[in-house]
Protein backbone atom coordinates (compact mmCIF):
# COMPACT_ATOMS: atom_id res chain seq x y z
CA UNK A 1 0.00 0.00 0.00
CA UNK A 2 1.26 3.11 -1.13
CA UNK A 3 1.96 6.11 1.74
CA UNK A 4 -0.88 8.01 0.34
CA UNK A 5 -3.34 5.73 0.14
CA UNK A 6 -2.56 4.61 4.06
CA UNK A 7 -2.99 7.69 5.46
CA UNK A 8 -6.25 8.43 2.95
CA UNK A 9 -7.71 5.52 4.45
CA UNK A 10 -6.66 6.58 7.93
CA UNK A 11 -7.90 9.50 7.99
CA UNK A 12 -11.53 8.44 6.14
CA UNK A 13 -11.76 6.38 9.18
CA UNK A 14 -10.97 8.87 11.98
CA UNK A 15 -13.41 11.33 10.59
CA UNK A 16 -16.27 8.82 11.00
CA UNK A 17 -14.64 6.72 13.90
CA UNK A 18 -12.05 8.62 15.65
CA UNK A 19 -11.98 10.05 19.02
CA UNK A 20 -12.74 14.11 18.59
CA UNK A 21 -13.89 15.68 21.50
CA UNK A 22 -11.14 14.29 23.74
CA UNK A 23 -10.42 17.50 26.62
CA UNK A 24 -7.15 17.93 24.86
CA UNK A 25 -8.56 19.18 21.44
CA UNK A 26 -10.40 21.74 20.15
CA UNK A 27 -8.56 24.07 20.20
CA UNK A 28 -5.50 21.93 21.24
CA UNK A 29 -2.81 24.08 22.95
CA UNK A 30 0.57 23.53 22.92
CA UNK A 31 0.70 23.62 26.54
CA UNK A 32 -2.62 21.21 27.01
CA UNK A 33 -0.91 19.02 24.15
CA UNK A 34 1.99 18.37 26.22
CA UNK A 35 0.08 17.46 29.91
CA UNK A 36 -1.88 14.94 28.25
CA UNK A 37 0.89 13.45 26.01
CA UNK A 38 3.32 13.12 29.74
CA UNK A 39 0.04 12.02 31.29
CA UNK A 40 -0.78 9.41 28.28
CA UNK A 41 2.92 7.95 28.16
CA UNK A 42 1.85 5.29 30.16
CA UNK A 43 -1.98 5.45 31.41
CA UNK A 44 -4.77 5.19 29.05
CA UNK A 45 -7.00 7.96 28.02
CA UNK A 46 -10.65 6.99 29.89
CA UNK A 47 -8.12 7.51 33.35
CA UNK A 48 -6.16 10.19 32.13
CA UNK A 49 -9.00 12.19 31.21
CA UNK A 50 -10.66 13.62 35.23
CA UNK A 51 -6.63 14.28 35.94
CA UNK A 52 -6.23 16.44 33.03
CA UNK A 53 -9.63 18.36 33.51
CA UNK A 54 -8.43 18.71 37.15
CA UNK A 55 -4.72 19.78 36.50
CA UNK A 56 -5.52 22.27 33.84
CA UNK A 57 -8.07 23.88 36.37
CA UNK A 58 -5.44 24.09 38.73
CA UNK A 59 -2.79 24.89 36.53
CA UNK A 60 -4.00 26.68 33.43
CA UNK A 61 -1.14 27.49 31.71
CA UNK A 62 2.69 27.42 32.06
CA UNK A 63 3.30 30.17 34.11
CA UNK A 64 0.86 28.66 36.84
CA UNK A 65 2.90 25.34 36.71
CA UNK A 66 5.99 26.70 36.96
CA UNK A 67 5.08 29.14 39.74
CA UNK A 68 3.46 25.80 41.62
CA UNK A 69 5.70 23.95 44.49
CA UNK A 70 6.37 20.68 43.53
CA UNK A 71 4.16 19.08 45.90
CA UNK A 72 0.94 20.53 44.40
CA UNK A 73 1.90 19.88 41.25
CA UNK A 74 2.23 15.94 42.52
CA UNK A 75 -0.92 16.05 44.62
CA UNK A 76 -2.23 16.89 41.53
CA UNK A 77 -0.71 13.79 40.23
CA UNK A 78 -1.79 11.63 43.19
CA UNK A 79 -3.11 8.37 41.07
CA UNK A 80 -1.77 8.83 37.69
CA UNK A 81 1.33 6.94 39.21
CA UNK A 82 5.30 7.22 37.86
CA UNK A 83 5.40 10.14 39.46
CA UNK A 84 9.07 11.23 37.60
CA UNK A 85 6.78 12.17 34.93
CA UNK A 86 5.08 14.55 37.12
CA UNK A 87 8.10 16.19 38.42
CA UNK A 88 9.74 16.37 35.18
CA UNK A 89 6.59 17.86 34.35
CA UNK A 90 7.27 20.82 36.55
CA UNK A 91 10.97 20.93 35.96
CA UNK A 92 10.07 21.51 31.96
CA UNK A 93 7.16 24.16 33.03
CA UNK A 94 10.05 26.35 34.90
CA UNK A 95 12.89 25.72 31.72
CA UNK A 96 9.77 26.66 29.46
CA UNK A 97 8.04 29.40 31.71
CA UNK A 98 11.72 31.54 31.11
CA UNK A 99 11.25 31.34 27.35
CA UNK A 100 9.26 33.58 25.03
CA UNK A 101 7.58 30.93 23.64
CA UNK A 102 6.72 26.69 23.60
CA UNK A 103 9.89 24.75 21.83
CA UNK A 104 8.67 23.83 18.56
CA UNK A 105 11.49 22.28 17.44
CA UNK A 106 12.35 18.10 17.45
CA UNK A 107 15.93 19.15 19.01
CA UNK A 108 14.32 21.30 21.63
CA UNK A 109 12.02 18.90 22.55
CA UNK A 110 14.41 16.14 23.16
CA UNK A 111 16.75 18.42 25.41
CA UNK A 112 13.71 18.54 27.72
CA UNK A 113 13.35 15.99 31.03
CA UNK A 114 10.35 13.35 30.23
CA UNK A 115 10.28 14.25 26.84
CA UNK A 116 11.33 11.29 24.49
CA UNK A 117 11.14 10.86 20.41
CA UNK A 118 7.59 9.83 20.46
CA UNK A 119 6.17 12.49 23.07
CA UNK A 120 8.16 15.31 21.02
CA UNK A 121 6.87 13.82 17.85
CA UNK A 122 3.27 13.91 19.43
CA UNK A 123 3.79 17.34 20.79
CA UNK A 124 5.09 18.71 17.18
CA UNK A 125 2.28 17.00 14.82
CA UNK A 126 -0.97 17.70 17.44
CA UNK A 127 0.05 21.11 18.43
CA UNK A 128 1.89 22.51 15.70
CA UNK A 129 0.90 20.82 12.73
CA UNK A 130 4.43 19.85 11.82
CA UNK A 131 5.07 16.46 10.05
CA UNK A 132 6.89 14.71 12.54
CA UNK A 133 6.10 10.32 13.10
CA UNK A 134 5.43 8.68 16.26
CA UNK A 135 5.73 5.33 17.56
CA UNK A 136 4.17 4.68 20.99
CA UNK A 137 2.63 1.49 22.11
CA UNK A 138 -0.51 1.87 19.89
CA UNK A 139 1.35 2.80 16.74
CA UNK A 140 4.17 0.29 16.80
CA UNK A 141 1.44 -2.58 17.79
CA UNK A 142 -0.45 -1.44 14.37
CA UNK A 143 2.76 -0.59 12.26
CA UNK A 144 4.01 -3.98 13.55
CA UNK A 145 1.30 -6.10 12.43
CA UNK A 146 0.30 -4.24 9.27
CA UNK A 147 4.45 -5.34 8.17
CA UNK A 148 4.36 -8.49 9.47
CA UNK A 149 7.21 -8.22 11.91
CA UNK A 150 8.02 -11.01 14.03
CA UNK A 151 10.56 -10.05 15.66
CA UNK A 152 9.86 -8.53 18.91
CA UNK A 153 9.13 -5.01 18.68
CA UNK A 154 11.50 -3.33 21.46
CA UNK A 155 14.31 -4.82 19.64
CA UNK A 156 16.92 -2.14 18.75
CA UNK A 157 16.53 -3.79 14.99
CA UNK A 158 13.01 -3.46 15.17
CA UNK A 159 12.33 -0.28 16.46
CA UNK A 160 14.90 1.05 14.03
CA UNK A 161 12.49 -0.62 11.18
CA UNK A 162 9.33 0.24 12.96
CA UNK A 163 10.46 4.48 13.49
CA UNK A 164 11.31 3.89 9.22
CA UNK A 165 7.89 2.93 8.65
CA UNK A 166 6.25 5.28 10.67
CA UNK A 167 8.28 7.94 9.09
CA UNK A 168 7.60 6.87 5.80
CA UNK A 169 3.65 6.94 6.73
CA UNK A 170 3.71 10.50 8.10
CA UNK A 171 1.60 12.88 6.25
CA UNK A 172 2.65 16.19 5.82
CA UNK A 173 -0.73 17.73 5.69
CA UNK A 174 -3.23 16.56 8.37
CA UNK A 175 -0.39 15.31 10.22
CA UNK A 176 -1.92 16.16 13.64
CA UNK A 177 -5.49 14.03 12.83
CA UNK A 178 -2.98 11.34 11.48
CA UNK A 179 -1.22 11.01 14.47
CA UNK A 180 -4.37 11.09 16.74
CA UNK A 181 -5.96 8.54 14.45
CA UNK A 182 -2.68 6.26 14.45
CA UNK A 183 -2.99 6.24 18.43
CA UNK A 184 -6.75 5.83 18.36
CA UNK A 185 -6.77 2.85 15.86
CA UNK A 186 -4.49 0.80 18.02
CA UNK A 187 -6.19 1.73 20.87
CA UNK A 188 -10.03 1.45 19.78
CA UNK A 189 -9.29 -1.55 16.88
CA UNK A 190 -6.16 -3.05 16.34
CA UNK A 191 -5.83 -3.92 20.35
CA UNK A 192 -3.81 -6.49 21.92
CA UNK A 193 -5.68 -8.91 23.15
CA UNK A 194 -8.91 -9.41 20.44
CA UNK A 195 -7.96 -6.88 17.30
CA UNK A 196 -11.39 -6.08 15.36
CA UNK A 197 -10.01 -6.82 12.10
CA UNK A 198 -13.63 -6.62 10.41
CA UNK A 199 -13.37 -3.03 10.73
CA UNK A 200 -10.35 -1.80 10.42
CA UNK A 201 -9.57 0.05 7.30
CA UNK A 202 -5.82 -1.12 6.92
CA UNK A 203 -6.93 -4.82 7.09
CA UNK A 204 -6.67 -5.54 3.22
CA UNK A 205 -2.82 -4.90 2.99
CA UNK A 206 -2.03 -5.95 6.96
CA UNK A 207 0.22 -9.13 6.79
CA UNK A 208 -0.37 -10.15 10.13
CA UNK A 209 -4.03 -10.51 9.51
CA UNK A 210 -3.41 -11.61 5.81
CA UNK A 211 -1.06 -14.22 7.01
CA UNK A 212 -3.62 -15.17 10.03
CA UNK A 213 -0.57 -14.06 12.67
CA UNK A 214 -2.64 -10.92 15.10
CA UNK A 215 -2.62 -13.17 17.87
CA UNK A 216 1.25 -13.98 17.70
CA UNK A 217 2.27 -10.39 16.23
CA UNK A 218 3.52 -8.33 18.44
CA UNK A 219 5.65 -11.06 19.41
CA UNK A 220 6.30 -10.98 23.60
CA UNK A 221 9.74 -9.90 24.83
CA UNK A 222 12.18 -12.66 24.64
CA UNK A 223 13.08 -14.58 28.23
N1 LIG B 1 -1.70 7.98 23.85
C1 LIG B 1 -0.72 8.88 23.78
N2 LIG B 1 -1.16 10.02 23.23
C2 LIG B 1 -2.47 9.85 22.95
C3 LIG B 1 -3.48 10.65 22.37
N3 LIG B 1 -3.21 11.89 21.98
N4 LIG B 1 -4.69 10.13 22.23
C4 LIG B 1 -4.92 8.87 22.63
N5 LIG B 1 -4.03 8.07 23.16
C5 LIG B 1 -2.81 8.55 23.34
Amino acid sequence: MTPSEFQDRLLAWFDKHGRHDLPWQNPASPYKVWVSEVMLQQTQVATVIPYFNAFIARFPDIQSLAEASVDTVLQYWAGLGYYARGRNLHKCAQIIAERDSFPDSLDELLDLPGIGRSTAGAILSIAFKKSHPILDGNVKRVLTRFAGISEWPGSTEASKTLWKLSALYTPVHCVEDYTQAMMDLGATICTRGKPNCAVCPLVSACRAHIENKTASIPAPKPA
